[in-house]
């Protein structure tokens, strides 16, 4: 497990010139992703067999990787047992796995995860802060609400803004500003 740890990992996930949050499962010693097939991330899985788990800790970058693209030179190649795999150039750590799918169906596809490399680049210490976890939660609400329009989800985007506004630091704020923006 390495890096991760047991329960759901939420990190930035890499495919060639991509990025996007997402789940990372670990339990007994087995590491798993869940996918929406129609995701840029299902799509290079699909055809690479490779992702990479990145960790970072700036909130805005969970929101614009949700909801855009990041520039190239956001993207680092590294070299990984003789394949080149893109990275965050700003992560703090990250993670190369080989990737097999366990299952494809028409809307999502389940794939096992086997680490091949990784490396820590900052051990900065984080405390825990509530409006960070909540700039989580929201855009994760957020995408969907993106999708359905559920006013219920809309809810649960307030009530973690309004803890985003209580706890957050300016990362959190300008995170939050832009989530609303896209969701408009
Ligand atoms: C914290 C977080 C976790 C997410 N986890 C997943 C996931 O495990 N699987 C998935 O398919 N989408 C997940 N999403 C939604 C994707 O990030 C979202 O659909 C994104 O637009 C996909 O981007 P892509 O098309 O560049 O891959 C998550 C979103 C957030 C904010």
């Amino acid at each position: 497990m390495g890096l991760l740890s047991e329960g759901i990992n939420e990190v930035i996930a890499t495919t060639r010139f991509n990025a996007a949050p997402m789940g990372i499962t670990c339990r007994d010693d087995s590491m798993k992703m869940a996918l929406f097939t129609g995701s840029h991330t299902a799509q290079n899985i699909g055809r690479e067999r490779w992702v990479v788990a990145n960790i970072v800790h700036d909130p805005v970058i969970y929101v614009t990787t949700a909801f855009s693209d990041l520039p190239h030179d956001a993207f680092l190649p590294v070299t990984v047992n003789g394949r080149e795999m893109h990275r965050l150039a700003q992560a703090d750590a990250w993670l190369a796995f080989d990737v097999v799918i366990e299952h494809r169906g028409t809307e999502s596809m389940t794939v096992r995860l086997s680490s091949l490399h990784e490396e820590t680049i900052s051990s900065t210490v984080r405390p825990v802060n509530r409006g960070f976890n909540s700039i989580i939660d929201a855009t994760i609400h957020a995408t969907r609400y993106s999708i359905s329009r559920d006013p219920e989800l809309k809810k649960l985007i307030d009530y973690h803004a309004g803890i985003v506004r209580r706890c957050g630091g300016k990362r959190e704020l300008a995170a939050l500003e832009l989530l609303m923006k896209y969701i408009e």
